[in-house]
């Protein structure tokens, strides 16, 4: 299979692996759980799952065993996506095409959706740990190291998140400039690949590897973000383009300007690949993830 043949296939895996946890609308809180389902199913490009996915598959073949830390962080991110377009964060009406879930439905709908989403992730781990309780303590041990780094990059998400539009509007130093983009959207990435990692069993020297190489694709990934938001075509994107700009957002087009951004970006990507080494040939896809990262459209 080529990269993007191999993406999709993953893509619909996880497609399919969400649609198992969607809940029926018929009920009260029926319209609150069709905007849960809304957001979640709406065409992301599912790459956190397929991050813990794929590092995952570097070690093991069972991939099922990682399916509810897939499941869990793609929930997470959606999550993430509901709340930051809210107007008091920052204010879009468009996401993947579509109308933002506060513009579908409502505000009220739209930050318990959030919250809902939030805690089904919690929900599909802990559901995870209570099936393995009585089996292997030391598959639980790692399970729950796995939960407990998966509820810190939450943590530095939100906090990462808080601090982006704390900045609105203001000069920004290189360092926190660089603290917004490790936080608001490294974190998770970084998570997806050690959650892979783990639960693949990879030992202290691999996971250092693979460490490294996420934080650099995590940041890759903001800047990517950034320069769409300048220069992105609206239609493909599936989101405002400008809207950086009109909140005056601090990011690396506003500080280094579009060119500057793009040579980062560049040799950022150039650096994760070179973390891959010692992996060989089954790191292809990896190799080809960071590069998706720099040259996506979306
Ligand atoms: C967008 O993430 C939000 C950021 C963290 C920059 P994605 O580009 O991964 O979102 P999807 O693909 O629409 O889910
Ligand atoms: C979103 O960052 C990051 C999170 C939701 C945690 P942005 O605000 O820069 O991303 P887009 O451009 O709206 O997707
Ligand atoms: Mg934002
Ligand atoms: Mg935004």
């Amino acid at each position: 299979m080529d990269f993007k043949e191999e993406l999709k296939h993953y893509q619909k895996k996880i497609n399919k692996e969400l649609e198992k946890y969607l809940r029926t609308n018929n009920c009260l809180e029926g319209t609150l759980n069709e905007s849960m389902e809304y957001s979640l199913m709406a065409g992301g490009k599912r790459l956190r799952p397929i991050l813990v996915i794929s590092t995952y598959s570097l070690f093991k073949n069972d991939l099922e065993e990682c399916f509810p830390y897939a499941v869990a962080i793609e929930m997470v991110h959606n999550f993430s996506l509901i709340h930051d377009d809210l107007p008091g964060i920052d204010n879009d009406d468009f996401r993947h095409g579509k109308l933002t879930n506060h513009k579908k439905f409502n505000e009220a709908t739209a930050i318990l959706a959030g919250d809902g989403l939030l805690n089904n992730a919690y929900i599909v781990i802990s559901n995870d740990l209570r099936k393995m309780s009585k089996i292997n303590s030391k598959e639980l041990e790692k399970k729950l190291k796995v939960f407990n780094e998966f509820t810190l990059a939450v943590d530095r998400m939100i906090a990462g998140e808080y601090v982006d539009t704390e900045y609105e509007g203001r000069e920004i130093s290189t360092e926190d400039l660089q603290y917004i983009h490790e936080n608001k959207t490294g974190a998770l990435l970084k998570l997806c690949v050690r959650m892979g990692a783990i639960l693949g069993d990879a030992n202290d020297e691999e996971l250092e590897h693979l460490t490294s190489y996420a934080e650099k694709i995590g940041l890759a990934f903001q800047i990517k973000d950034d320069i769409l938001s300048e220069e992105g075509d609206e239609k493909v994107l599936g989101k405002p383009v400008g809207n950086d700009k009109k909140l005056e957002k601090c990011t690396y087009v506003s500080k280094y300007g579009l060119e500057k951004s793009k040579e980062i970006l560049e040799n950022i990507t150039k650096e994760a690949i070179e973390k891959l080494e010692s992996f060989g040939d089954k790191a292809d896809f990896l190799r080809g993830l960071a590069l998706y990262i720099e040259s996506r459209n979306k």
